[in-house]
């Protein structure tokens, strides 16, 4: 009899799908994400840092202040929403998923007065993070990064170049260890603020002639924030970029120096890296050092024209424009969601670096197949024991026809066990191997062992 119930649920509903440049990662991905991130814990942890997590959305001034009003990521990619006041007496709050989360952790630094123990401070971050962008291949509205930030008072040591290259170094290193190879180091030194200054002033009379043949954004930007016209993608732009005075030309002596060390130590430590004038990056609290770790674009590495896996730089002047204190930093956030598309790439092209569990998953040890209902409950008593011994175990279903169960079985785990009238009369139980095919009889108090190889 059907209820009028039924009749309602069995109009169709229109489904609903996850929002654009969003995604599930299900569990035939996560095993990879699981490696990478676990990766990226341990050789971190050998460097000494040590993990932040900080909330997913942030007061928005607190983007606006450091990654800067004029840059795409603020002016056109936030999620921003203002949040109610509950009380007459409270202001609403214009609130704004992290769309990075060096702000975030610069807040953290301030706020919890970490430069006050005088220690320099070794902070690394895994999570989502929110840019409004047009998806593509490589590009999300949430992804991933994994990041680290190394910050701390002058006197901790925070501003010295041996910072900036080995945190280079890590991450060839980091690379190295996931058998990703195909890398390239992009490296620049943006100057010091005032070197900074000098440049922004250099471009703002370069461009001023030639501001009417720029977009419309970048007409604006020629002189609130000349420097972040050298982010634009437009092809008319680049070519008049092309001709624009470059920052090596403004760097003091002083951010010279510094940069020279940097490249000695890299040097010393057998890490390539190519030198491009004219990476500034997307974002306004860069100083001094600057870079980015690019793959090969197209098809082969998997990321089409995204081919930054990740990118980075100091920001001496960060704390200051936060409200804290002085405390000069370095880091960088590799985009997770690239780092795996480049290695599914590599597996796809054949190169045998990782183990077949990260793109099949792992087996299970064994699948308990009851042989009739009857023996449902002793099978679950059975799998609770097995689990507790640590053994991974499913159990199947006593209605279930045995070719059924031996099938569900072979695709799942290493062993099925039967589980019939016999078995649980006699405390013996039938094993079989699926790599061997071998069938035995085994002992209960025996099948731990069995199973665990
Ligand atoms: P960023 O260059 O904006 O730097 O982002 C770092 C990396 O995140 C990029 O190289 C890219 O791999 C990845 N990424 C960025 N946007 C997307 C997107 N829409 N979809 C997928 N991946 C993306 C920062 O975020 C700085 N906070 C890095 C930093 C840390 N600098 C100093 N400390």
């Amino acid at each position: 009899m059907s209820s009028s119930a039924d009749k309602v649920s069995a109009k169709p509903r229109p489904t609903i799908k996850a929002v654009r440049g969003t995604r599930d990662l299900l569990p035939d991905q996560t095993p990879l994400w699981n490696h990478v991130e676990s990766t990226a814990r341990a050789i971190f942890s050998r460097y000494g840092f040590g993990e932040i997590r900080t909330p997913v959305f942030e007061d928005t001034s607190l983007f606006s202040r450091s990654v800067g009003e004029e840059t795409d990521i603020v002016s056109k990619e936030m999620f921003t929403w203002e949040d109610r006041a509950r009380a007459a007496s409270e202001k609403a709050q214009s609130l704004t998923l992290r769309p990075e989360s060096t702000a975030g952790t610069v807040r953290a630094y301030i706020e919890h007065k970490l430069g006050e123990s005088g220690a320099l401070q070794k902070l690394y971050y895994i999570g989502p993070q929110f840019r409004r962008e047009r998806p593509q291949r490589g590009r999300y509205r949430q992804f991933w990064q994994i990041g680290a930030e190394v910050i701390g008072p002058p006197s901790s040591g925070s501003e010295s170049p041996l910072r900036d290259a080995e945190i280079l170094e890590m991450l060839s290193s980091y690379l190295d260890a996931l058998g990703i190879t195909n890398w390239t180091l992009q490296l620049n030194s943006v100057g010091s603020s005032e070197d900074r200054a000098r440049y922004n002033a250099a471009l703002r009379d370069a461009l001023a002639p030639i501001k009417d043949k720029l977009t419309p954004d970048n007409q604006r930007r020629a002189e609130t924030n000349p420097l972040r016209v050298l982010d634009s993608k437009d092809d008319q732009d680049q070519a008049l970029i092309a001709a624009l005075p470059k920052i090596a030309d403004f760097l003091s002596a002083e951010s010279r120096v510094h940069f020279d060390a940097v490249l000695a130590a890299l040097d010393a430590c057998s890490v390539p890296y190519t030198l491009n004038p004219r990476l500034v990056r997307g974002l306004d609290y860069y100083t001094r050092t600057t870079f980015e770790f690019t793959v090969p674009s197209g098809d082969a590495s998997g990321l089409g024209t995204q081919n930054a896996i990740l990118g980075g730089g100091r920001y001496d002047g960060l704390s200051e424009m936060l409200g804290g204190p002085r405390a000069p930093g370095i880091g960088f956030a590799i985009g997770e969601d690239r780092l795996i598309l480049t290695l599914q790439a590599l597996h796809a092209s054949g190169a045998p670096h990782l183990a077949s569990e990260m793109w099949a998953g792992k087996k299970l040890d064994a699948y308990i197949a009851p042989l009739s209902p009857a023996q449902n409950p002793v099978a679950l008593a059975l799998a609770r024991e097995l689990r507790a011994a640590g053994l991974s175990i499913e159990v199947g279903e006593g209605t279930f026809k045995l070719r059924k169960s031996f099938d569900i079985a072979d695709s799942l785990a290493r062993h099925i066990i039967l589980l019939g009238e016999d078995e649980v009369a006699t405390n013996t139980l039938t094993v079989k191997t699926f790599a061997t095919a071998e069938q035995t009889k085994v002992a209960r108090a025996e099948l731990f062992s069995k199973l665990r190889h």
